[in-house]
């Protein structure tokens, strides 16, 4: 899919993808158009996050989704200013043309989701209460992905970003977030402009194993670090 559907029945969408299949193809989708996705949307791929698990079934999310042009772009020039930073040192690296092709695609799509992110129609966070003076990224994650993939399910474009947290005080602030209350994720959203397809990942054979981990299997030459 790459465009919003001329109709939308909010009961169906996304109903009759397969699971499997969906999950094989919920890759990073960065480029996004404009077009405004409809609430009802949003409140469907955030219904699926609250069939998450979390620990004791506390579901400690909040979502807030973000559509208004000003606060996105208030969102945005800071994932910019902090992106930037982040990447500075991959660009120095890519320059050496021995730096591996998927690599360099996945930075220059990163950097375009960075670049465009005010453009994204639904910059959606995800927060969630702290416990004992601690956010709980663990019981939030899960949600996250399962926002990601109802997204893939609908058709609409998202992905995973957390680099706002480098002005994490200031956004949750715009958003209304108090501070026992953080943000851990912002999913830009959007109607793809791209298809959705395998993202590469190194066969299930490399990091599968029965019982008990082989001696030799987890040298730093099969598993260099990112
Ligand atoms: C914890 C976490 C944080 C991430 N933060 C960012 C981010 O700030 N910006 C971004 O563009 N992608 C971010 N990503 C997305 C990854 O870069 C992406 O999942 C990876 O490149 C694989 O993409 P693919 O599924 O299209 O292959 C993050 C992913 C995870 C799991």
């Amino acid at each position: 899919m790459s465009g919003p559907p001329v109709s939308l029945d909010l009961d169906r969408i996304g109903e009759d993808v397969p699971l499997l299949e969906g999950l094989r193809t919920a890759r990073a989708i960065r480029r996004l158009r404009p077009d405004p996705v409809p609430a009802g949307l949003v409140r469907k791929v955030c219904a699926a996050g609250t069939f998450a698990p979390s620990g004791g079934n506390r579901q400690p999310w909040i979502f807030v989704a973000v559509t208004e042009p000003e606060r996105r772009a208030f969102v945005a020039e800071r994932y910019r200013r902090a992106f930037r930073a982040y990447i500075a040192p991959a660009l120095e690296a890519a320059k050496d043309p021995a730096f591996p092709d998927a690599k360099r695609r996945n930075m220059n799509a990163a950097l375009h989701l960075a670049e465009h992110l005010h453009e994204a129609p639904v910059h959606l966070f995800v927060a969630g209460r702290k416990r004992r003076g601690e956010p709980q990224l663990q019981a939030l994650y899960p949600c996250v992905q399962n926002v990601l993939l109802a997204c893939r399910a609908v058709g609409l474009g998202a992905s995973l970003t957390t680099v706002h947290r480098a002005y994490g005080d200031e956004i949750d602030a715009l958003l209304g977030l108090p501070p026992d209350c953080p943000s851990c994720a912002l999913l830009p959203i959007g109607w793809p402009l791209g298809r959705y397809g395998r993202p590469p990942r190194r066969p299930v054979d490399e990091c599968l194993f029965f019982e008990r981990v082989p001696a030799d299997a987890l040298g730093r030459s099969r598993h260099p670090e990112a």
